[in-house]
């Protein structure tokens, strides 16, 4: 089949709503990528693999290279859902021109379709340049993981009046700037749902609301794989302890000389 478009993604929002939700998870390598791509509309080169994948205290010191690598891997590893790559920090808030010249080099060296980036109003000229130049852009408003510094941690946003006014106009401004798609993350579930009424690109929200267009989670969190999890997190399987349990039966068996068997050793034909 053909592989998910910009156009066909809008597309599944009419008239503010979306009668099937769209399925997005975080990629990071080829195999996982093949491994999540019939499943999901939507792959995120997520710069959350500045924890996931490299151990770094944040996203903050995530390069353009690593996400260059990995984006691409994860387009190599994939054929149906469209891939976007997120901006790291400090490639993009200079000017739209600077944004212009990082995202150009993502779809260049990785083949993915779409960048991401973190940010409202100020963003927002910087989101209509790159949409006008033939860059489609996620927006990502409410919990930005990036301005961690800013915000003193990763708490839900939007528990008060004026930072839940703020998150909404944040949204229309990106979604007036031309953003396809907005991510929502980690704000009170009514904000959420007031935004995805509210907005016409469809609202992928990740600690946020079942009422928006789409939902989206870390791949290695979902899959009980990653050690932090945050409440947003479901877990759908265990996969660290079932991991430990098998490279431990490993162990043993290379200790006790029971491992490799006939069955994995070469002899001479007959
Ligand atoms: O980096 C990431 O994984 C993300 C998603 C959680 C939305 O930005
Ligand atoms: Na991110």
């Amino acid at each position: 089949g053909k592989r998910m478009t910009v156009p066909g993604l809008k597309g599944r929002k009419v008239d503010g709503r979306t009668e099937q939700p769209i399925v997005m998870l975080t990629a990071y390598t080829m195999r996982m990528a093949q491994l999540l791509d019939p499943h999901c509309d939507l792959l995120l080169v997520g710069d959350s693999l500045g924890q996931v994948i490299y151990g770094l205290p944040s996203t903050v010191p995530v390069t353009l290279d690593m996400m260059c690598a990995h984006g691409a891997a994860v387009v190599r590893g994939s054929w149906h859902a469209l891939v976007a790559v997120d901006m790291p920090f400090g490639s993009y808030e200079g000017s739209p021109e600077q944004a212009f010249a990082s995202a150009s080099r993502v779809m260049k060296e990785t083949g993915c379709a779409a960048v991401k980036l973190e940010g409202g109003e100020a963003m927002a000229p910087t989101v209509r340049f790159l949409s006008e130049r033939g860059i489609p852009v996620i927006g990502h408003v409410g919990l930005t993981p990036q301005a961690v510094n800013a915000l003193g941690g990763y708490g839900a946003r939007g528990r008060n009046q004026a930072e839940a006014a703020k998150i909404k106009s944040d949204a229309s401004a990106v979604a007036q700037a031309g953003a396809f798609c907005i991510v929502v993350e980690g704000v009170l579930e009514d904000v959420a749902t007031g935004i995805a009424g509210a907005v016409e690109p469809p609202v992928i929200g990740i600690g946020a609301s079942a009422e928006c267009d789409g939902q989206v989670l870390v791949t290695e969190d979902m899959l009980g794989l990653f050690e932090r999890t945050p409440r947003f997190v479901k877990r759908y399987d265990d996969l660290a302890t079932r991991i430990g349990s098998a490279v431990e039966t490993y162990a043993g068996e290379v200790r006790n000389r029971s491992f490799p068997t006939p069955d994995q050793t070469y002899r001479p034909k007959a």
